[in-house]
């Protein structure tokens, strides 16, 4: 048996991870024809619309509108949702603040479901369980570029009324039965921030089917004003109040540029995740990051648990053991459920303040608590993380798999 490395052997990992650069000649060609237009306006300029043309084009989708992050893309699907005061928001525990956000900033109430113990998804049976007659919207987030599976959650809430909000901010080209996640529910919101698979500094998009969502998300992304109207008195004839969250024409030109290089970066995510599964599937109390049958994951980040009684092993030390081999490893994704923060234990959604869940238009006690979605916890409690990239070579897969084989057997009973 091979000595690890955290008991003196030798590493498995001696080569460096496979790097590359995000950003070359085509975004600053963009960029340029973006100064030279004069005018860094969106509404004036040709980049974001650009953008926009080809994102939906590679989606298929009709409708398109651009904002300043993937938060607020978000809350702009909440705001032409017509989620408001009062309204409950059924959302996943395990995400960013970002799919948050919004809510609270609408004075809805965001409530969380379970979800699946590793796929780490929500699902239309932990859905189900949180619907109430208050709920609004669901923001469905396909968590590390894994789908969740939108069928069934479809068939929950279209015929309820309920509106779907997808949140792709970690999930591009990631499909669900062949169909992209972002165009299955009423609006599919992305993320350009820095550290997703393509970035343009911080951005985000919205996609939606319809005419009307359109003209209101435009609108609400943009202080409510009234860009389609002919008529300048128009412009400003305000109905009630809305954010301005415009992408610029800069970010817009990297992100046209960024677009060219979507395929292939999710592609080799892709590959190099399956390669990892394929090598780790069947190791001792080792459980991979699932994806169901019939999808396809592009792998943001690659999650795996460990079932510490067949790995011999608990997970602290596990991850220990792989990043002494030289394969950066980290404990769970997030400190603890996104209920569990402080805002909502101690019920403050604006500083100072219980707003929005004292408000008189929701009427009722919340109340949230560890223990309120146990999978979850059990999730963030049992998880590595590991890196993926798609600079990232086959190599570099193998030797991970290493690792791990050598770890097991030396833990495994
Ligand atoms: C699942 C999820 N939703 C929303 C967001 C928010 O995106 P942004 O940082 O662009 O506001 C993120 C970003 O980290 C995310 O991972």
């Amino acid at each position: 048996m091979e000595k690890l490395a955290i008991f003196g052997g030798d590493k498995v990992k001696t080569t460096p991870f496979g790097t590359g650069k995000r950003f070359g000649d085509e975004e600053l060609q963009q960029l340029k024809e973006a100064l030279e237009q004069n005018t860094l306006f969106y509404w004036f300029g040709n980049k974001v619309k650009q953008f926009l043309d080809k994102f939906k084009t590679m989606y298929g989708a009709e409708y398109a509108v651009a904002t300043s992050s993937g938060t607020s893309a978000i809350h702009v699907a909440l705001g032409a949702a017509g989620v408001g005061p009062g309204d409950e928001v059924i959302t996943s525990p395990i995400t960013d603040m970002g799919s948050i956000i919004g809510i609270v900033f609408q004075n809805a109430i965001p409530v969380f479901a379970d979800l699946d113990p590793h796929t780490y998804n929500m699902t239309a049976e932990t859905i189900a369980a949180k619907i109430t007659d208050k709920t609004k919207a669901v923001v469905v987030v396909h968590l590390a570029g894994n789908p969740a599976e939108m069928d069934p959650i479809m068939e929950l809430c279209r015929p309820r009324g309920i509106k779907v909000i997808e949140d792709c901010a970690q999930s591009y080209e990631c499909f669900y039965k062949g169909r992209r996640a972002g165009t299955i529910g009423d609006f599919g919101c992305f993320s350009l921030n820095d550290f997703k698979h393509i970035s343009a500094g911080d951005g985000g998009m919205i996609l939606m089917h319809n005419e009307e969502d359109y003209v209101v998300a435009h609108k609400f992304a943009d202080k409510n004003y009234n860009r389609f109207s002919k008529n300048p008195q128009e412009l400003r004839k305000i109905e009630y109040i809305a954010p301005n969250y415009r992408m610029n024409e800069l970010t817009g030109a990297v992100a046209i540029a960024q677009l060219d290089r979507l395929p292939w970066i999710c592609e080799r995510r892709n590959v190099l995740g399956e390669r990892l599964t394929a090598g780790i599937k069947d190791l001792p109390g080792i459980q991979i990051h699932e994806v169901k049958e019939g999808n396809k994951s592009s792998y943001w980040f690659y999650m795996f648990r460990i079932d510490e009684k067949a790995a011999g092993v608990n997970r602290a030390d596990f991850a220990a053991a792989l990043t002494a081999e030289g394969i950066p490893a980290s404990v769970g994704y997030l400190p603890a459920c996104v209920y569990e923060y402080d805002m909502f234990k101690n019920l403050e959604g604006f500083r100072g303040t219980h707003v929005p869940f004292n408000l008189p238009e929701y009427g009722r006690e919340i109340k949230y608590a560890s223990g309120d979605c146990p999978v979850a916890e059990e999730i963030l409690e049992t998880s590595i993380r590991l890196n993926i990239s798609e600079f990232y070579t086959e190599q570099d897969i193998d030797d991970i798999i290493h690792a791990f084989k050598k770890i097991c057997a030396h833990y495994a009973k």
